[in-house]
């Protein structure tokens, strides 16, 4: 099968190679699923797992990719809860080859039903973004309506559904970003709109929570505006300035086979809009992963026409 590896860990995107090589086979509890479109983080050079696994073994040339949509193809031992054929959505294990392949191995629980009107681009585009923000919103975050949530990033993948998320559950949202992310954010439902370029977070006064996708200063002066009692939620490494009378809590997002049901559910009612900027095929994945421009909204891969 064809699968997109990682060769260097200092090159990031340009370390990456379409390969040739052997079907995955499942494991206890695993299904093999027909790829037909896999999402990707740009950031994934940066984690420990692409590079080494559980183990501390080296991970070189393995297959990127964490978020996907396909058709069951494969069952190991043991499998229950999907079946051959049946099309799903979710996120693959860290430290295991990934998607951006024509076919892969992940543990069933880690994957629900794809909805039957839900095409493969818009599902695989879903459970990264939008488990992170449900996760760090509803779970770790205890968002309760009336509350003011700071959005970073709000333009961008996660910070798009958490904005939109927060909004759905009764914020007032504040989204963050660059000048020109301000018409995106405020499309996606922010109430108002912070240019990190030329405005001060001070300026915003005191809010219940703050959704960190950027660190260093910015996540700095967030944990200022932190009124008592709050939360700074982060999603780009360990906490690293905590707010004085507040809570902290980084994270890293896990599939959750009932949250990817109320994901999707808000996908197909018009609740929470996929923010997808480039379409690619596998072909021509290498291009696309690796484009000359910055571009928003996430890069997804399609496998088959
Ligand atoms: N822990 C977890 O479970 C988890 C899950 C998902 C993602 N992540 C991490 O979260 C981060 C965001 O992921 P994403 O997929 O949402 O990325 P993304 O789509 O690139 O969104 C990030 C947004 O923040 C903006 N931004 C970044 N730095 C900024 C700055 N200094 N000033 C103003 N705007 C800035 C970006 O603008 P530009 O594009 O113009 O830079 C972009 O709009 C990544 O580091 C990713 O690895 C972690």
């Amino acid at each position: 099968m064809k699968a997109i590896i990682a060769t260097d860990h200092t090159a990031e995107a340009a370390g990456l190679t379409l390969a040739e090589l052997p079907e995955p086979e499942p494991a206890i509890n695993d299904v093999v699923v027909e790829v037909h479109a896999s999402g990707f983080v740009p950031a994934e050079w940066e984690w420990p797992s692409t590079w080494v696994d559980r183990a501390g073994h080296d991970r070189t040339s393995a297959v990127i990719g964490h978020e996907f949509a396909g058709v069951v193809s494969g069952l190991g031992y043991g499998t229950t809860g999907l079946s051959l054929g049946q099309r799903v959505f979710g996120i693959t294990d860290w430290h295991r080859d990934g998607t951006l392949a024509e076919y892969t191995a992940v543990e069933s629980r880690n994957l629900a039903p794809l909805p039957g009107d839900m095409d493969f681009v818009a599902g695989a585009s879903l459970p990264i973004s939008g488990l992170t923000a449900w996760q760090g919103l509803l779970q770790h975050g205890h968002l309760r309506s009336g509350q003011t949530v700071i959005a970073h990033g709000a333009a961008g993948a996660v910070g798009s559904a958490v904005t939109q998320l927060a909004r759905e559950f009764g914020a007032y949202v504040i989204g963050t970003g660059r000048a020109t992310d301000r018409q995106a954010a405020l499309d996606f439902g922010a109430n108002e709109f912070l240019d990190l370029g030329s405005d001060d977070l001070k300026d915003v006064g005191q809010v219940d929570l703050v959704f960190d996708v950027i660190g260093g200063d910015v996540q700095a002066q967030s944990a200022d505006v932190i009124r008592a009692g709050g939360t700074l939620v982060t999603i780009v490494g360990p906490t690293e300035h905590r707010p004085e009378n507040g809570r902290t809590i980084d994270f890293v997002v896990e599939s959750d086979r009932a949250q990817l049901a109320e994901i999707a559910q808000r996908a197909r009612d018009g609740r929470l809009r996929t923010n997808i900027g480039t379409v690619s095929t596998l072909d021509d994945a290498l291009a696309a992963l690796n484009p000359t421009q910055r571009h928003k909204g996430k890069t997804i891969i399609t496998m088959r026409s």
